[in-house]
């Protein structure tokens, strides 16, 4: 979800898209709630009463100032988990008998842990409390994405990929019945370079100075991907969602 108009959207639609698909729990990444800049508590509360029901983060994670409090004391937003174990926030939470957890991918992004050793050591823990384990994993790279749900099929309910907000045209469940995705799209203005004004994104492309990005507002959608699955915890069936808002 991406800026003031994905947030607009999932204000406006969240709750009309989830009955008319019938659906039983929703996550969102917010992590570029705040103009593409990470999130605030009064942004996470909005996202939360719009009707997710677990909100994950990614390498945006303290681009507000004044979060971390708010993330130490939340079991409905989480961090990725492979960060430092010293820094606030968690990075699995169980939640009306879903386990959801994040990861951050090791390409550009730099976490503190491997995503696939910490996916491990989750993974097992999470299974001890519910069959249903979504992962959100927020990378760069399409391979480490692709690896990671091969890597876990059979072991969870789905691996989704967030952070380059192009919707990938890949969702499908794995022999071992886990759903995938390389990349659940993004829910803001897609007349845009991944959600910024494209003037500001190619002045820094052909003149290489750090000019600060703006969020664009035009073609705004809803971008996602529906899973079901059984009592067992495996995915029966994985679409992709795009709604045009507005
Ligand atoms: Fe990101």
């Amino acid at each position: 979800m991406f800026g003031a108009p994905g947030r607009r959207a999932v204000e406006a639609r969240l709750r009309g898209l989830r009955e008319e698909l019938a659906v039983d729990f929703c996550i969102v990444n917010g992590e570029n709630a705040a103009d593409g800049r990470g999130i605030t508590a009064k942004l996470a509360e909005r996202i939360l009463a719009a009707g997710a029901d677990v909100i994950t983060l990614g390498n945006w994670v303290w681009g507000q100032a004044g979060f971390a409090p708010y993330l130490s004391g939340s079991d409905r937003v989480i961090r990725p988990a492979n960060l430092s174990p010293a820094t606030p926030g968690r990075g699995l939470t169980i939640h009306d008998g879903v386990a959801v957890i994040n990861l951050l991918g090791t390409m550009t992004l730099n976490p503190f842990e491997s995503p696939f050793v910490t996916a491990d050591r989750l993974v097992e823990e999470a299974l001890r409390e519910t069959p249903v384990v979504i992962v959100d994993f927020h990378a760069e790279a399409t391979s480490e994405k692709i690896a990671l749900a091969y890597h876990l099929d059979g072991r969870v309910t789905a691996v989704l990929g967030t952070h380059t907000h192009v919707q990938t045209n890949d969702a499908r469940v794995l022999k071992g019945g886990t759903a995938a995705v390389t990349d659940a799209g993004m829910t803001g203005p897609h007349d845009s370079v991944i959600g910024s004004i494209p003037e500001g994104a190619i002045r820094r492309f052909t003149t290489g100075l750090p000019v600060r990005l703006e969020p664009a507002d035009g073609d705004v959608r809803i971008e996602g991907v529906l899973i079901e699955c059984g009592a067992d915890g495996r995915a029966t069936s994985c679409e992709l969602v795009r709604v045009p808002v507005g």
